[in-house]
């Protein structure tokens, strides 16, 4: 069973999803949050569908056993190919952060280009192309955009570049280049930061393409949980700012604290080691 004081669940593949939980305690500081980075298992993001969404499925199904209230799928990887799947065995809402992503880029858009980075599997499912495509269908924002064309890259370096915390690196800014060329060649002036590690990069991406809007998935994510809490009455009450976190994890390497607490921005208690076996 769970109540208002129950926490709200979010897993990724590994540590990006943090940066969603950082979103997370500032935008929501009187709920409790019960992590899961299925860290045994990443990267998502080169996988077929059937595998992540079978680990997307396990993952819920622990988050649902652990009695939270609402889940956050905080993996882009995991909402583009699995989110339809774990929201049909799911009693309590699901959260994807596809949607709510791709809505936003449509409120920032100006000229109708928009840019989608992402990992291979996010950018080969063509998540945000259909998302957009649908939200102008059903006229829900984008009001003033008739037409409005998406450009995508996937960029794989990003995350391993996010996890050893090169966040100004020369190399990582070569390599940012590099990625972002075409989109710079493509002048959009939004882009969806379509994976979870992707804004610990967010300033040398911004130094690429200064004049584009940035859009953080995790944080549009975390407004779309915000709206159901509220409108079905289930927002907790904690004391703010307590930053209440437990973290499960599928996977403890020796680097995993000092690589959670980067992506978190502040100390994250102990993490303890699970086995996703149904339960
Ligand atoms: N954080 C994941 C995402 O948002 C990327 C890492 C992975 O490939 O598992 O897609």
């Amino acid at each position: 069973m769970t109540n208002n004081q129950s926490p709200i669940g979010v897993f990724d593949s590994g540590v990006g999803g943090l940066t969603t939980v950082r979103k997370l305690v500032n935008m929501l500081p009187n709920e409790r949050v019960l992590y899961l980075g299925d860290t045994a298992r990443v990267p998502y993001g080169n996988k077929s569908a059937a595998t992540v969404t079978a680990y997307s499925r396990e993952c819920v199904d622990f988050l649902i056993h652990r009695s939270v209230k609402l889940v956050i799928v905080a993996c882009n990887t995991a909402s583009a190919m699995a989110l339809d799947a774990v929201q049909t065995i799911s009693p309590i809402p699901v959260v994807g952060v596809i949607e709510p992503a791709a809505c936003a880029a449509l409120r920032h858009t100006k000229n109708g280009r928009i840019g989608v980075i992402g990992t291979w599997a996010t950018v080969q499912s063509k998540a945000y192309d259909y998302a957009i495509k649908h939200l102008m269908a059903a006229n829900k924002d984008g009001q003033d955009i008739q037409d409005v064309q998406v450009f995508s890259e996937a960029c794989p370096l990003f995350v391993p570049f996010a996890e050893e915390g090169w966040h100004y690196h020369p190399a990582t800014r070569l390599v940012a280049e590099e990625y972002l060329a075409p989109l710079k060649r493509a002048e959009i002036d939004t882009l969806v930061l379509g994976c979870t590690h992707y804004p610990m990069l967010a300033d040398v991406i911004q130094d690429v393409l200064p004049h584009v809007a940035l859009i953080n998935s995790g944080e549009e994510a975390v407004n779309v949980a915000r709206a159901i809490l509220e409108e079905k009455h289930i927002a907790a009450t904690y004391p703010a700012l307590n930053r209440i976190v437990e973290c499960y994890v599928t996977d403890k390497t020796t680097t995993f604290s000092q690589v959670a607490e980067r992506f978190l921005g502040f100390p994250l208690g102990m993490a303890q080691q699970v086995v996703l076996d149904g339960h």
